[in-house]
């Protein structure tokens, strides 16, 4: 997946933008097995971030009319793809893709100007490792901003254990994305469960994944005031 790490070719663009990542082929269903039982009994909004090809958001949104999807990213062909797919599709419940840059620690969104909504849930899919560890930080901070009681924050990806890696494949790649860039890498889940507790938000419940990735869920818990 390295020609995917830092943005999606151009070459394959369709006509109208949309990008496609094998990434997604190969993973959106067994994503979407791990998050639907999450997702489908929840209604209100979802903010994906570092939504890339806008391929997940779009599957996703189709298969959850009870809830509205806002995507996001940083690369403005990614931002123009995920808006090709929106229209391409024509849901109703997927709105316009924002630019956010979880680089900053004051990173915003908001429901087409209208702020103070708070969120049903914050997807993440193969961010971390390709991003500086403030990327994660940020994230996770963000969650007492945007998420509401209960809400929940999933994320998707390879990740370690205890500081092990969970497959020699995951070694090497973590190698190989240290290599092109000193402050990426595969995340430890326990790293991600300290900012969680900062943050207000539950350790991580962990599912297994094909190819030696996992979905991390972590819950908002309920605010004391
Ligand atoms: C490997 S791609 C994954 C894209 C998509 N989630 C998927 O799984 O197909 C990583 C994505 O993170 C985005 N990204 C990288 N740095 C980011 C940042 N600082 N803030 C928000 N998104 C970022 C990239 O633009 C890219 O779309």
């Amino acid at each position: 997946m390295a020609e995917f790490v830092v943005e999606f070719g151009k070459s394959g663009a369709m006509a109208d933008g949309r990008l496609n990542a094998p990434a997604f082929q190969r993973n959106h269903e067994a994503i979407w097995a791990a998050i639907a039982p999450i997702l489908s009994t929840q209604t209100g909004d979802v903010l994906e971030l570092g939504s890339g090809t806008g391929q997940h958001v779009t599957t996703f949104a189709a298969r959850t009319p009870q809830l509205t999807w806002w995507p996001s990213d940083i690369y403005p062909s990614h931002l123009s793809s995920i808006e090709a797919w929106r229209q391409h599709s024509s849901l109703a419940n997927l709105r316009a893709p924002q630019r956010v840059d979880l680089t900053d620690p004051a990173w915003t969104w908001t429901a087409n100007g209208q702020t103070g909504l708070q969120l049903a849930a914050m997807l993440c899919i193969n961010v971390l490792h390709i991003s500086p560890w403030t990327v994660a930080q940020n994230l996770i901070t963000g969650t007492g901003r945007y998420l509401r009681d209960g809400g929940r924050l999933l994320v998707y990806g390879p990740f370690k254990r205890d500081g092990e890696h969970t497959a020699p494949s995951n070694a090497a790649f973590d190698q190989s994305l240290r290599a092109e860039n000193p402050e990426w890498g595969v995340r430890d889940i326990a790293d991600l469960n300290m900012l969680a507790q900062n943050a207000g938000l539950t350790a991580a419940e962990v599912t297994p994944m094909p190819a030696n990735n996992l979905v991390l869920a972590f819950a908002r818990a309920v605010r004391q005031n």
